[in-house]
């Protein structure tokens, strides 16, 4: 199958790839799977041009993969043990997003950081979402008490593309939470998670409809045509 370039100009413009393109994701997860869920529902609902065609985690028995399973999607463990080194595991895991021919890998809840040979074999198809307004509170998984304990008032989640540097790839929308006085690491999460479930299956959408051009380090988003 033809692979959907998501950066050159050309074919971010190009009449067949936008509206109708349907974006084959690969969605990569580590827990619970509600970001997961939320492109589920996006796509059922026929708000978002993509199908969910693999699912990949590296932990096993986790809520995400039934919500894989009760979709229909295959999906396949990847835990640390069952290889060599964190390489072979990532090397493994890519070889089964290319059996299934993925256009863009996203990262949804995934707590690990991927090995640099996968990153660079799918260049600028990597997508993560992180849930804070980065380039804050970046390089955690405690994104939301960081936030409380350095008091800060406004936070949110960021969809980004995933670049050697963590957390630190070109940013292509962020959705803001106020924080609360009385929030505690609990209630802070809840709210941005709230904003997550918005922002991925929307970067998704843009990056379906050809609508996001890389310059240099900024992700410009191409309004949407009119005719
Ligand atoms: C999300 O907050 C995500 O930003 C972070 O981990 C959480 C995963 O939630 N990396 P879920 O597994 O999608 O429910």
């Amino acid at each position: 199958m033809t692979q959907v370039d998501l950066r050159s100009p050309e074919t971010a413009l190009a009449p067949e790839v936008s509206p109708t393109a349907c974006l084959r994701l690969g969605v990569l997860i580590s827990g619970r799977g509600s970001n997961l869920q939320a492109i589920l529902d996006s796509i059922a609902r026929d708000v978002l041009p993509a199908r969910v065609v693999a699912v990949a985690s590296n932990h096993a028995g986790v809520l995400g993969l039934d919500r894989a399973e009760r979709a229909g999607v295959p999906w396949y463990v990847f835990s640390r043990e069952a290889y060599p080194s964190r390489r072979a595991r990532d090397e493994a895991m890519a070889e089964f997003l290319r059996y299934h021919e993925i256009d863009l890998v996203v990262l949804a809840g995934y707590d690990r950081v991927l090995a640099p040979a996968v990153i660079a074999s799918f260049h600028d198809r990597i997508i993560n979402v992180h849930p804070s307004l980065l380039p804050a509170f970046g390089g955690t998984l405690h994104a939301a008490a960081e936030a409380l304990r350095y008091g800060v008032k406004v936070s949110g989640c960021t969809v980004h593309f995933v670049t050697d540097d963590l957390d630190a790839g070109p940013i292509i929308l962020q959705r803001a939470v106020p924080v609360r006085d009385d929030d505690t690491e609990v209630t802070l999460a809840a709210r941005i998670l709230a904003e997550e479930h918005k922002a991925l299956p929307e970067a998704i959408r843009l990056l379906a409809e050809g609508r996001v051009r890389l310059e240099g380090r900024r992700a410009r988003i191409i309004p949407a045509r009119t005719d």
